[in-house]
């Protein structure tokens, strides 16, 4: 579904994604792990067209779309679900979520995906004439998972969707997050600091550090692995699965 190849991406002089190369199957599970300034977010970023690669390519299923416009990334498939949710805390939860749609105008069908998103979001629903501003974290974090869903995205890419929030409150983002991929046939593409948290929930797994992938392999293997264990499963990892 999605192939990257060789990406190069700077901001200015600094080179911040130095050949990055992975691929997704339809319907796959990827975690893309790493630490602090390690490039996560310009992958996604570059993928959704935000951020213009140097070099290297992005195609998604068989269409070359590394220089095409965010938008019309948006209109292929892929929704961006960005680091630390960026919803619009001035506008109530329903106009949050239609403006995730705003690539669409079939309006009886937006209007069904809203009942559908609240649905699935029930908290949502109960919530959906207040600012979304006055949402706790969790409920802000579900408000951008279900206006990246207003897309109809094939795949989705969420960037550290349970940072900030507490163990109880992640693990529930976790199961929308499956639910998602094991009944809704979503590909996920998932960014986190928090190796054992994504290697629990993906299929899949690429590590990433400055800006070069230096392992990738099955989330089982990864798991097992004694270099994942001392990099990132050593230290203040959440016990989100136990
Ligand atoms: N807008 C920007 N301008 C300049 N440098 C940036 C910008 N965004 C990110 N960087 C730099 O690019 C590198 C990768 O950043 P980022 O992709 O945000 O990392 P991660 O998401 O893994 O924490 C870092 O060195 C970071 O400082
Ligand atoms: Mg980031």
């Amino acid at each position: 579904m999605l192939v990257v190849s060789n990406l190069h991406t700077y901001y200015g002089r600094i080179h911040a994604l130095k050949g990055i190369s992975l691929h997704m199957k339809p319907m796959e599970v990827v975690a893309l792990i790493g630490g602090n300034g390690a490039g996560k977010s310009t992958v996604l970023k570059s993928i959704s067209g935000i951020v213009r690669s140097a070099s290297g390519s992005i195609t998604l299923n068989g269409d070359d779309i590394t220089h095409v416009s965010p938008e019309k990334i948006v209109m292929s498939g892929v929704s961006h679900v960005p680091e630390g949710r960026r919803i619009f805390p001035r506008l109530t939860v329903e106009d949050n979520l239609l403006l995730g749609a705003f690539t669409r105008k079939d309006y009886s069908e937006i209007k069904k995906d809203m009942a559908r998103m609240q649905e699935l979001f029930p908290v949502l629903a109960k919530r959906r004439k207040q600012y979304a501003g006055n949402l706790s974290g969790g409920e802000q974090q579900m408000l951008a998972i279900a206006r990246g869903l207003m897309s109809r995205p094939m795949l989705l890419l969420l960037d550290e969707p349970t940072m900030g929030l507490a163990p109880v409150v992640a693990k529930d983002i976790y199961r929308q997050i499956r639910y998602l991929n094991k009944e809704r046939g979503l590909g996920i593409l998932i960014v986190e600091q928090n190796a054992r948290v994504a290697l629990g929930l993906a299929d899949r797994g690429y590590i990433i550090e400055t800006g070069r992938i230096v392992l990738e392999g099955n989330a089982s293997e990864l798991r097992q692995s004694n270099e994942i264990k001392r990099a990132y499963l050593g230290k203040d990892y959440r016990e989100v699965w136990e």
